[in-house]
């Protein structure tokens, strides 16, 4: 089965938005699009071209080097992984590092960098059937998708999310950096001039803090179906 409409899932950082939007693509045959990884991929370019300097970005060299940058992802929908590819070469895990976590705000808040990839995910959710997650899905990308989410959780239970997950990775990490990271994060995307993380009026509100996914899954399905009944009657 798959959806005739797109599904718009925002929220703060590591509060399980692609874990959620992973398991409804398998479950409804979606793509899913992690944006998230797209602001990466472009905050690794950035660093590797060292275009990232402490008294900011190098905004001389944008245009040009924003033309050489091709993101693409291969989702395989059974082992449920999403893999970046930035110019061809393979990034998924490169572009989870601290590293690129510290630096992707700034380079998130342009506005060149932000039509670019809103442009790139307009046109992957042209005919519908899309699951993509990120911070401006609902009210910027996809204002008219069938399904809006917005997820959070408790700040340390997504700390703590987080430096799992870092950890298993064998990155070097503690508990505090990994908070103050969060933080950050939240403020500055909640508060950046273009297209900031706000809560949508259509959205529906998901604290994840207390649900086992199974939990949220099930929710989430009943909202499908509903929307799924309207827009048939609609159509
Ligand atoms: O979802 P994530 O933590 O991988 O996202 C990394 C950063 O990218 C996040 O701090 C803000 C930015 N982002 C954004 O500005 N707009 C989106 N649609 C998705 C992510």
């Amino acid at each position: 089965m798959s959806l005739p409409f797109n599904i718009a899932i925002d929220g703060y950082s590591s509060s399980g938005k692609s874990t959620l939007a992973k398991k409804i693509a398998r479950k409804y045959n979606m793509q899913y699009i992690d944006t998230g990884a797209m602001y990466r991929a472009i905050t690794y370019y950035f660093i590797k071209n060292d275009m990232i300097h402490d008294y900011g970005i190098d905004f001389n060299r944008l245009d040009h080097h924003l033309n050489q940058i091709d993101i693409d992802f291969n989702y395989d929908v059974n082992t449920e992984k999403s893999t970046t590819i930035l110019n061809n070469e393979n990034i998924e895990d490169i572009i989870r590092s601290p590293l690129v976590s510290q630096n992707v705000s700034v380079v998130s808040k342009i506005l060149v960098v932000r039509n670019k990839l809103i442009h790139l995910q307009q046109k992957k959710g042209e005919f519908g059937n899309i699951v993509m997650d990120g911070r401006d899905i609902g009210s910027k990308v996809f204002p008219n998708a069938g399904l809006k989410l917005f997820i959070t959780a408790d700040i340390n239970k997504r700390a703590e999310r987080r430096l799992k997950e870092l950890t298993q990775k064998g990155y070097d990490v503690n508990l505090n950096d990994i908070l103050q990271n969060i933080k950050k994060r939240d403020y500055d995307d909640s508060n950046r001039k273009y297209n900031p993380l706000i809560f949508t009026d259509d959205a529906v509100l998901i604290n994840n803090s207390d649900n086992s996914i199974n939990e949220q899954l099930t929710f989430i399905d009943s909202l499908i179906q509903q929307k799924l009944k309207n827009y048939e009657n609609n159509n």
